[in-house]
């Protein structure tokens, strides 16, 4: 029997977004294997009913069950909200799930005016009304839900002209309503950092939740006798829904050094 530590960590996310937390698991842990799933067949998922996102992550959770996963990390907003209670009651592994900062971004936000970008799965979710409900009264917060941009990040659009009307027509309104924290509501969105500071300049803090996420997990896993301690060694092996090779050159691009890409 493999032992527990020896088993890997799986995290999933719509498309190539998820390499944004990816990145901070691989920092902060880089002793363990890592599995990362892109379900490019049904990117995005912004624009997906819950039920849909649900069918996806439940079917994701249970390969990652059969892949011998010790841990399932939700690298990904929209799926977070419609499906983290399910997969918690579905699944006998830690489920490590992610939502947009607005606490972080309301305690950390001087004059209590934020700004956050998610994808209309998310701003319309009930987690997320929930979270406004929980954070919001404690300044203004404004909200912008953001079609087009996941679909940008995925054909790695990320300095095209496109891509920077779409990003100017979601912040400016947000810059002239005075924000001075934006908080990145989708993992998509940490890829379009530059662009981001290009439009809003430097003086506006942005938050991405992605370092927390990757405490937590490590937490969750030293709680549970799971967390393997090693400095190095561990492996990342990438899967997708619809592997080709356009794909895996997309997610070397993105994640720095060519990857082999298999089929889910
Ligand atoms: N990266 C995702 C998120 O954090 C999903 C984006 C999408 O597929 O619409 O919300």
């Amino acid at each position: 029997m493999t032992c527990q530590k020896e088993k890997p960590i799986a995290l999933f996310d719509s498309g190539i977004g998820g390499l944004s937390l990816l990145r901070h698991v691989r920092d902060r842990l880089p002793g363990e294997h890592l599995i990362y799933l892109a379900d490019s067949a049904y990117v995005p998922y912004g624009d997906k009913s819950d039920q849909f996102i649900v069918e996806r992550s439940l079917e994701i959770g249970q390969f990652f069950i059969e892949q011998g996963a010790k841990a399932i990390v939700i690298a990904c907003n929209s799926a977070t909200a419609a499906a983290v209670s399910l997969m918690r009651k579905s699944f006998d592994v830690p489920i490590v799930g992610m939502e947009p900062g607005i606490k972080p971004a309301m305690i950390q936000s001087r004059r209590k005016r934020v700004g956050i970008l998610a994808t209309a799965a998310t701003v319309a979710s009930k987690r997320f009304a929930t979270l406004v409900e929980r954070y919001g009264d404690e300044g203004e917060l404004f909200i912008q839900a953001c079609p087009g941009l996941v679909e940008q990040v995925e054909i790695i659009s990320l300095d095209s002209k496109e891509t920077h009307d779409l990003l100017s027509n979601y912040l400016l309104p947000l810059k002239a309503r005075g924000i001075d924290t934006l908080a990145l509501g989708c993992t998509h969105y940490p890829f379009l950092l530059p662009k981001i500071r290009e439009i809003l300049g430097e003086q506006i803090q942005i938050i991405d939740t992605g370092p927390a996420v990757a405490g937590q997990l490590k937490r969750v896993l030293k709680q549970s006798g799971a967390l393997q301690e090693r400095a190095e060694g561990g492996g990342i092996q990438f899967y997708s829904s619809h592997a080709r090779e356009e794909l895996a050159r997309q997610i070397g691009e993105l994640w720095g050094e060519s990857v082999e890409l298999k089929s889910m």
